[in-house]
């Protein structure tokens, strides 16, 4: 089978080692992709959003499956180019990607759906919002309805820090056209949980869980970025949560978007956060997530071209969805100055230490050839995982391993996964 991936960062990175392991696949295109997947991958040089150049060379080159690693093709209708055109494809159409393409829709969903999520309201206009903001209870969360990078959620703990951020959202718009549209959701204290699920329009099969490390700095401190790291499983996420979440949020999102006339195919993320009061959903994404592919992927042992097709073709209740009964931690390493400025270009050395190797993996995010030489071409560069028989051995093993890599400027958090010593 030949595949074709749509991406270009650590995520798609995972995809690609994943898919390369199944015995089905006799050749792999990424586009653009990137330095590292170019092991597994012949890297085309086309942009995620040159829908119909894609579908040409898919078309072209005869390929049996594309899968869509990224947001933005997905909520801007990749899947249904895809389909038009008698391409067989992973991931949800335009109609369904909503869920993770506004923001407001999804908040609706929950609302009208009864799953459980933070109160809010949605507004279109400043003027509405600054009314709303007058008698509201601080911190407040304001969300840009769009995509934005993932920066488009601000925390406002003061009347007057959520006034600057209607400012931001939808005068000055920073984030275009995303913030047309803005949520103000209740503040929700409590672990952050990302669980990724498989679902085929009416299946759903949950994946592992994992917790990513948003901000930049130790001790959670500093900007919010892509992620800065990922262990899996959450020792937090326990059995009874995972009954609750099954009885009220998961299967109860694929009914909902089916009954909406949106039936979704593909990736479903449930971002939660596990309030005192329970299991809430905080956001939801339409693929998988980055790092956490990086900690799912590894533990997983179906092939995952199988479990693919069974969500393509609805048969996903077929699948027996296993991983090892293992941990794994992911940690980044960044240019130093992610997320604002950073230097690009810097040789990498060490990666052939991973060369082979089935405990740790190295996942390229931003890097790309100079000549023979990869360098880095990002704010995060890659991602070390290791895996190991707990959380705290793929830790220490997952530290060990970033050690092996060197580059100017290379940065990393050194506290990825502690928390796993407070379960
Ligand atoms: N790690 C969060 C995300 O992929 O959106």
């Amino acid at each position: 089978m030949k595949v074709l991936i749509v991406g270009s960062g650590g995520r798609e990175h995972a995809i690609a080692w994943k898919i390369a392991k199944s015995p089905r696949v006799e050749k792999i295109y990424c586009a653009p992709g990137n330095a590292g997947i170019s092991e597994f991958a012949e890297c085309v040089d086309i942009k995620a959003m040159e829908f119909e150049k894609l579908a040409a060379f898919a078309k072209e080159k005869e390929i049996e499956l594309t899968v869509i690693g990224m947001d933005d093709p997905l909520v801007g209708g990749i899947v249904d180019v895809f389909e038009k055109e008698g391409l067989r494809v992973f991931g949800p159409r335009k109609n369904a990607a909503i869920l993770e393409g506004s923001k407001a829709f999804s908040k609706d969903l929950m609302k009208k759906y009864n799953i459980p999520t933070g109160a809010y309201e949605s507004f279109n206009t400043p003027e509405a919002a600054l009314k709303y903001l007058e008698n509201s209870n601080y911190p407040i969360v304001l969300k840009a309805d769009g995509l934005a990078l993932g920066k488009g959620v601000l925390i406002c703990n003061t009347k007057e820090e959520a006034k600057e951020g209607v400012k931001t959202l939808m005068l000055d718009k920073q984030f275009g056209d995303a913030g047309n549209t803005i949520v103000i959701e209740e503040f929700m204290t409590g672990r952050e949980v990302s669980v990724l699920s498989f679902v085929d329009g009416k299946t759903i099969k949950i994946m592992t869980s994992a917790q990513d490390h948003k901000r930049a700095k130790d001790g959670d401190m500093g900007l919010n970025t892509g992620g800065m790291g990922t262990f899996s499983p959450s020792p937090f996420y326990t059995d009874e949560i995972d009954s609750f979440c099954k009885e009220r949020i998961y299967q109860a999102t694929v009914d909902a978007m089916k009954a909406e006339g949106r039936e979704f195919k593909g990736i479903i993320f449930f971002g939660l956060m596990l309030t005192e009061k329970g299991a809430r959903v905080l956001e939801y994404n339409a693929r998988f997530g980055d790092p956490e592919t990086q900690v799912v992927l590894p533990r997983m042992k179906n092939d995952i071209v199988d479990v693919f097709e069974a969500c393509i073709d609805g048969t996903l209740d077929k699948i027996d969805l296993q991983f090892e009964d293992n941990a794994a931690v992911c940690v980044v390493l960044a240019s130093d100055g992610y997320p604002e400025h950073y230097d690009k270009g810097f040789p990498i050395t060490g990666l052939e230490g991973f060369k082979d190797r089935e405990d740790c993996f190295v996942f390229h995010a931003g890097t790309k050839f100079e000549g023979d030489t990869i360098v880095t071409n990002g704010g995060r560069v890659l991602g070390v995982t290791a895996t190991g028989r707990d959380l705290k051995e793929a830790r220490a093993n997952a530290y060990e391993a970033a050690k092996l890599v060197s580059f100017e400027n290379k940065y990393m958090r050194k506290d990825i996964g502690k928390a796993i010593d407070e379960a």
